[in-house]
């Protein structure tokens, strides 16, 4: 059986069996198509939404790996000085993933595109779910056209656990039947099919990564659990209580940034597995309420938190089965909770001592 003829829903035996006959077969292929890449000069990259929080972050690892990079972004919500370090070194597009023109323009010469771009608030697709429809669904099937249509080899997409919704089950796995609970998962969930889809029409190498809660340095504070961490640190830093939305038994994986641009590297690098969906996580549930324990024994303050109504389309419990990205991508989640915390806290401090 083709992996194109599968079914949307293997088992994970089964799928990784597929999988690894898969690996052997087409690495026998692509050694020789990496030697020539190799020989003809650097890697060209595109990252979407590379002003952002995850892209930026992958951006700067990209380029020090020796890969030549460009940056779109329409800096809706990212922001210049979150490419300050790398400037001059990157070549930059302000423009909209919604620009079919535009993005084909930007994808010339290029052989691997990152799609981060993406309006990421789930509130904000509950108010607005046309917008959001229009930036994720339309930008992303724009994103794989213009991939399509200008040669481009291979599109990693960031999707995100979110396209779980409330299921029963407490560990997510990629085999689950989805359930998305509001319009951003919807749009997310949209986005993994067309890459699936655009693979199995058209060949392209597309890989979508579930990013569960990622955190880290330069993340928006937005209200949702996307920008819990860095939200909790400066309000407890300024000495206020952190705001927690409903009970606090509410629990996420979270997932150090580090660790999820290492997972994108390794799908830049992957043999097989395209057309894929896999967990980037780190396999491990915490509380809010835990996570206002940790923080407060690592800034050594101690604050209650207030608490507010939950959220609209907010999830209950997070928690992924990542033996697939390990299986097929190799991912390690190498830099665990706590140590992605203190990083987190150290940056703020700083942040907070430089103003
Ligand atoms: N942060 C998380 O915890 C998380 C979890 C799951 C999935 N994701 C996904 O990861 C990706 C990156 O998320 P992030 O946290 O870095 O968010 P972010 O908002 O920091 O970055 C998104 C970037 O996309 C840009 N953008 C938005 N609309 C655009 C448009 N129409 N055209 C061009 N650029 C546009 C924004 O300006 C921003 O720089 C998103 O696709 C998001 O859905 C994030």
């Amino acid at each position: 059986m083709k992996l194109q003829d599968m079914p949307l829903f293997f088992s994970i035996p089964e799928t990784l069996f597929i999988l690894l006959m898969e690996t052997i077969i087409t690495s026998l292929f692509y050694d020789n198509t990496m030697r020539k890449l190799g020989r003809q000069g650097k890697m060209k990259a595109l990252v979407t939404g590379g002003a952002g929080f995850i892209g930026s972050h992958l951006v700067e690892r990209l380029m020090g790996e020796g890969v030549d990079v460009r940056v779109l972004d329409n800096f809706s919500v990212g922001s210049r000085e979150n490419l300050e370090a790398v400037a001059s070194h990157i070549e930059l597009v302000e423009g909209d993933v919604r620009d079919y023109k535009l993005m084909c323009e930007s994808m010339r010469g290029i052989e691997v595109v990152f799609h981060q771009a993406a309006l990421c608030s789930v509130a904000q697709s509950v108010e607005d779910p046309k917008n959001t429809n229009a930036v994720n669904i339309g930008g992303t099937l724009n994103v794989l056209l213009a991939a399509r249509d200008e040669g481009v080899r291979r599109v990693v997409y960031a999707s995100s656990c979110s396209v779980y919704g409330d299921t029963t089950a407490l560990t997510k796995q990629e085999t689950q039947i989805p359930a998305p609970a509001s319009p951003y998962a919807v749009t997310k969930l949209a986005g993994e099919l067309y890459c699936r889809n655009f693979y199995q029409l058209f060949g392209l190498q597309t890989f979508s990564l579930r990013y569960f809660n990622v955190f880290g340095p330069r993340q928006v504070q937005d209200s949702s659990y996307t920008g819990v961490i860095p939200r909790f640190i400066n309000t407890m830093l300024r000495g206020e209580s952190p705001v927690i939305c409903g009970d606090g038994k509410q629990s996420r994986d979270f997932v150090y940034i580090d660790n999820v641009v290492e997972a994108n590297l390794l799908a830049m690098k992957a043999k097989a597995g395209f057309g894929e969906t896999y967990n980037i996580a780190c396999g491990q549930r915490t509380t809010v309420l835990q996570l206002v324990g940790y923080l407060s024994a690592l800034l050594k303050v101690a604050i209650q938190p207030v608490y507010r109504q939950p959220q609209p389309g907010d999830v209950r419990h997070s928690k992924a089965d990542i033996s697939k990205a390990k299986a097929v991508l190799g991912y390690r989640p190498n830099t665990d909770l706590l140590v992605g915390l203190e990083r987190t806290i150290e940056l703020c401090q700083n942040h907070v001592r430089s103003l």
